[in-house]
């Protein structure tokens, strides 16, 4: 796609697709990655005389009326202007407080694309999503890709191509039925699969997956989902009736850092388990460590992994730590992201 750097942008009015879909914790923002993120390409618009700059982005997957407290933009526009003071700067409603635009719909890209002379897309993180913010919009206005966007498509580029082997990828996280597909194609290339995390269990009981994967052995067993919850270290098959499995138990920790810090080409997309309490961390804590010990290249994607990698202050010692979750899970299936393809080439 053809970068920013090549629009002319002095006294435009420029719609930017930013992913600003961060984590949050009681209305706060709990990670703010994906916003310093953002912050290079705006930082351009503003640097080369933009008249204006509209961010837009979804925040969460809100369903009801209710959501709409929960998933308000205010805390992230909040980070944001004051990440770059310019009053230029306008930060628009969650996009998907607009039914339409899941559907792609194009009468809500025309109004996000009124009065605008030029659109950007920096939101790596939505390019596998083709709706009217990321794609219909593509299609009304002169159409870049923002320097996120264009950065991840390199970094991530390269584990699309011959990598050094062992490759291996660790799998985790909520959004299971989202990523069981992708991984389905992703996994053939992998010397090895782990997968912790909620989508284990969900492997377990009826694996889609046509190749070999390594599931948790033991796990940490909480009596409730609770952060002081009664917990025990149980073999993945003996949780007691009515209990859940919230970590990885040690001995399997132990085994997937050991496969991960001999890999010299890791890819690790979501969290072990409830990382967010202190009890339910450890799993989690020792991939990113084995992340960060291995002599390999090394992506972390996903907002909960990426935010675990930060709290350790374990990020610099990764080779890339991706804004996509599911994009990059896309993009190295091998998927045409509709984000990126609505933009034209160079
Ligand atoms: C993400 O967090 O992976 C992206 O922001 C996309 O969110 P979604 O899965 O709700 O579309």
């Amino acid at each position: 796609p053809r970068s920013v750097e090549t629009a002319d942008v002095a006294g435009k009015r420029v719609l930017v697709r930013a992913d600003l879909n961060v984590p949050l914790a009681d209305g706060r923002v709990a990670d703010d990655t994906r916003i310093r993120a953002a912050r290079p390409t705006l930082r351009w618009l503003l640097d080369h005389g933009a008249a204006e700059v509209a961010v837009c982005s979804h925040l969460g997957r809100p369903q009801s009326d209710a959501d709409r407290t929960r998933f308000a933009m205010a805390p992230v526009a909040e980070r944001l202007r004051s990440l770059l003071p310019d009053g230029r700067v306008r930060v628009l409603e969650n996009t998907r407080f607009d039914p339409r635009e899941t559907a792609n719909d194009p009468g809500f890209a025309r109004e996000l694309a009124r009065g605008m002379d030029v659109y950007v897309n920096d939101a790596f993180g939505s390019a596998h999503r083709a709706h009217s913010s990321t794609e219909a919009v593509a299609h009304l206005l002169p159409a870049y890709a923002g320097f996120l966007l264009l950065d991840e498509l390199e970094h991530l580029g390269r584990l699309l191509g011959e990598v050094e082997r062992p490759f291996v990828l660790v799998a985790g996280g909520a959004k299971v039925d989202d990523k069981l597909a992708v991984l389905e194609n992703l996994g053939g290339r992998a010397d090895a699969v782990l997968i912790g995390g909620k989508m284990a269990e969900q492997v377990r009981v009826a694996n889609p997956l046509s190749f070999p994967v390594e599931l948790p052995l033991d796990v940490v067993a909480a009596s409730s989902f609770d952060a002081d919850a009664e917990t025990q270290v149980v073999d993945v098959d003996a949780v007691p009736d009515g209990w859940l499995g919230l970590d990885i138990g040690p001995r399997t920790a132990r085994v997937f850092a050991a496969a991960v810090r001999g890999a010299r080409t890791i890819f690790w997309n979501g969290p072990m388990g409830v990382f967010e309490w202190e009890r339910f961390a450890a799993g989690t804590r020792a991939v990113a460590e084995a992340v960060a010990d291995a002599d390999a290249y090394s992506v972390v994607g996903g907002g909960d992994s990426v935010r675990a990698i930060q709290e350790l202050g374990l990020a610099d010692r990764v080779s890339w730590v991706s804004t996509g979750g599911g994009a990059s899970l896309e993009l190295l299936a091998g998927v045409e992201l509709p984000g990126v393809a609505a933009i034209p080439e160079a």
